[in-house]
């Protein structure tokens, strides 16, 4: 039997933990202990599992027998290979047959609007972005990098938070710079690079360089407007197996796509790009900040997106220039008119909607730990992530060209990232720093930011514009009038309680915590509540089918009640038989419930 890496997938090793992710299907897992070492002996080449074993089997010296440890290492590839990380077969044919291409005529994160769920039989350690946090902010780790590789552009966006003297002075980081820097970063363990601008295409060695980052084993993310694309260049990006281009499209109308840009023709140069890239099958993704000259067309930029399979997404606050001038936020949209755009984006994102549905209430997380979430970042800028300008300069994020932490032509990376004090000043900030946004009930539809803040604020990170507030206000305005009035809420309410419980888990409170059993029979009150809702009022079409999930996990989740308050082992068996082949929210409440258990069980016995 043969195993190797899907051609999609990047596997790292942070400290003892070891992490696989799939830039199509976007699941991660992380591994602590076996499923780290197994992960280790895993590459891009077939090899056969008998190899790997014997390897293994020198590493456990005898502790565990060779039928074991081949039967350990089979079930941990099997579940991997199921869920596109690796491949398994007899022959390298065979692997590479089902070793998946990103299509536009495949259902994927990249292509749909419904998401994939994240099916994880296998055990991951906890929430995988949650444990990469603590893991990264225990010890900042740079996994991703930005490049802006030129400093010159062939727009002029009239809201552009670069500065025009910048982009006008011009200049590229040469390809031999960019490459030591990849290796620097390789060196550092890092996973994604991000090649933007100015304009990226302007870049004389920019296949070259996306090429190099192949050759590292990066997962790479191209940020460009596109006029500027060859066709030439498409089928090297294509086999390049880039994870994203990421484009500017901010009209359906030419007129207003160039205005915006200031170069006549830019709109159809752009569009045409787009559906050569989307015909080659490379991933893209249609980026549509809108301000006040676009933002009543982009329903028909997000059709048009859809029309493709492609996503897109938009930026409605609009950052003030790295040089702290504000004079691009003329551009920015009012209030009335953010509103306006919110209630269109309720109407066709369905992304943005399912998101903000379906995601647990922030606030509720942040109540139900205040102290541990006040001690959290505000972002991964100068934790997981960087930014370097054509010049050397490095930065913590994109448009923080206030912040310079140092420069690569002086220091290495490493030294920068490690010893710089604005890293270390970035590193230090955390929720508590923002005592308003702790207690605010908007929370969770606010987007502020430190770059934000630094930028329109003169400086000051710390000092949140109003506007953010009144559009974060706006924005929950929208959504609860939104959901008030669709069925949609219940479905929401359903998402929130699974999230309750999905959050005892990740914050690893003692199952014997009387909260716990509060909330889990609130939960359950909750849940019988919903599923009479839905019964009432919800037109679906697998209403039977939803209807007997509920019931289900109804079920489920009375008996687990009973299991944590008597603590009977019958009770724990017969739940763990429960367990198998349910949906997702069911497994993951389910096993909760039996580790609250066997929690409660070891405590007893000892
Ligand atoms: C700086 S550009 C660089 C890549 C490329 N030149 C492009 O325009 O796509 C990256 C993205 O930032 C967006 N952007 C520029 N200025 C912005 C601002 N002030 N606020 C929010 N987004 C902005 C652009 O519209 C673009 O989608
Ligand atoms: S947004 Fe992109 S294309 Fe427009 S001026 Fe800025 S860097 Fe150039
Ligand atoms: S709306 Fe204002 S106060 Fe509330 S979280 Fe956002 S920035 Fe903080």
């Amino acid at each position: 039997m043969l195993v190797r890496q899907c051609k999609n997938t990047f596997i790292r090793f942070i400290g003892e933990m070891g992490y696989i992710t799939n830039q199509m299907t976007r699941h991660d897992r992380t591994y602590n202990e076996t499923g780290a070492d197994f992960l280790k002996e895993i590459n891009r080449q077939p090899q056969e599992v008998d190899d790997i074993v014997a390897r293994l089997r020198k590493v456990y010296n005898d502790s565990v027998s060779t039928e074991e440890l081949r039967a350990d290492f089979i079930e941990f590839i099997k579940d991997l290979d199921k869920h596109l990380f690796l491949v398994v077969g007899e022959t390298p044919e065979e692997l590479d047959e089902k070793d998946l291409d990103f299509s536009y005529s495949m259902e994927n994160p990249k292509t749909l609007v419904d998401d994939f769920t994240q099916e994880t039989k296998q055990k991951v350690d906890e929430c995988t972005q949650d444990f990469m946090l603590e893991a990264t902010q225990r010890e900042p780790r740079l996994v991703g990098l930005q490049f802006e590789l030129t400093s010159r552009c062939n727009e002029r966006c009239i809201h552009c938070y670069i500065p025009n003297p910048k982009k006008n002075a011009g200049g590229d980081m040469p390809i031999e710079k960019v490459k030591s820097l990849i290796d620097e970063f390789v060196d550092m363990g890092g996973l994604h690079v991000t090649l933007s601008g100015g304009e990226v295409f302007l870049h004389k060695d920019i296949i070259p360089i996306i090429q190099y980052c192949r050759e590292k084993d990066m997962q790479i993310s191209v940020l460009s407007n596109l006029i500027a694309l060859k066709d030439e260049q498409i089928t090297l990006i294509k086999e390049a197996n880039v994870s994203l281009i990421q484009t500017s499209l901010y009209s359906m109308n030419p007129e207003i796509h160039d205005l915006i840009t200031t170069v006549k023709g830019s709109q159809v140069k752009t569009k045409a790009a787009i559906e050569k890239l989307v015909a080659a099958d490379i991933p893209v993704q249609i980026s549509c900040p809108v301000m006040k000259a676009n933002y009543q067309g982009y329903a028909d930029v997000l059709k048009y997106a859809q029309s493709l399979r492609c996503k897109a997404q938009t930026d409605y606050i609009m950052m003030a220039q790295s040089d702290l001038d504000t004079s691009n936020l003329a551009n920015r949209l009012s209030l009335a008119e953010t509103e306006a755009l919110l209630k269109d984006i309720m109407q066709w994102d369905k992304d943005y909607k399912e998101d903000t549905l379906r995601h647990p209430p922030l606030s509720e997380e942040i109540s139900f730990d205040l102290e541990r979430f006040a001690k959290q970042p505000l972002c991964g800028a100068g934790i997981n992530d960087c930014c370097i300008t054509e010049n050397g300069d490095v930065y913590p994020c994109a448009g923080w060209q206030g912040m310079v932490c140092g420069n690569v032509y002086k220091q290495s990376l490493k030294d920068i990232w490690e010893n710089s004090p604005q890293m270390k000043q970035i590193r230090a900030v955390t929720q508590g720093d923002f005592p308003k946004c702790l207690k605010c009930n908007a929370r969770d539809y606010c987007a502020m930011c430190l770059v934000r803040n630094y930028n329109e604020s003169g400086g000051d990170m710390f000092k949140i514009n109003k506007h953010f507030c009144d559009v974060a206000f706006i924005n929950k305005k929208v959504v609860e009038e939104y959901a008030a009035s669709n069925a949609e809420k219940y479905a929401m309410h359903y998402e929130w309680l699974i999230c309750d419980i999905y959050h005892c888990k990740r914050y690893g409170v003692a199952a014997a915590d009387a909260d716990i059993y509060r909330r889990l029979v609130s939960c359950y009150f909750r849940l019988v509540q919903a599923q009479n809702d839905i019964h009432r009022n919800r037109e679906h079409e697998c209403q039977k089918e939803y209807n007997e999930i509920l019931e289900e996990m109804n079920l489920h989740l009375k008996c687990s009640i009973d299991c944590i308050i008597c603590g009977k082992q019958e009770n724990y068996d017969k739940l763990k038989t429960l367990k198998q082949d349910f949906p997702l929210p069911n497994i993951i409440a389910i096993n909760y419930m039996i580790d609250s258990l066997r929690q409660i069980l070891k405590d007893e016995k000892q």
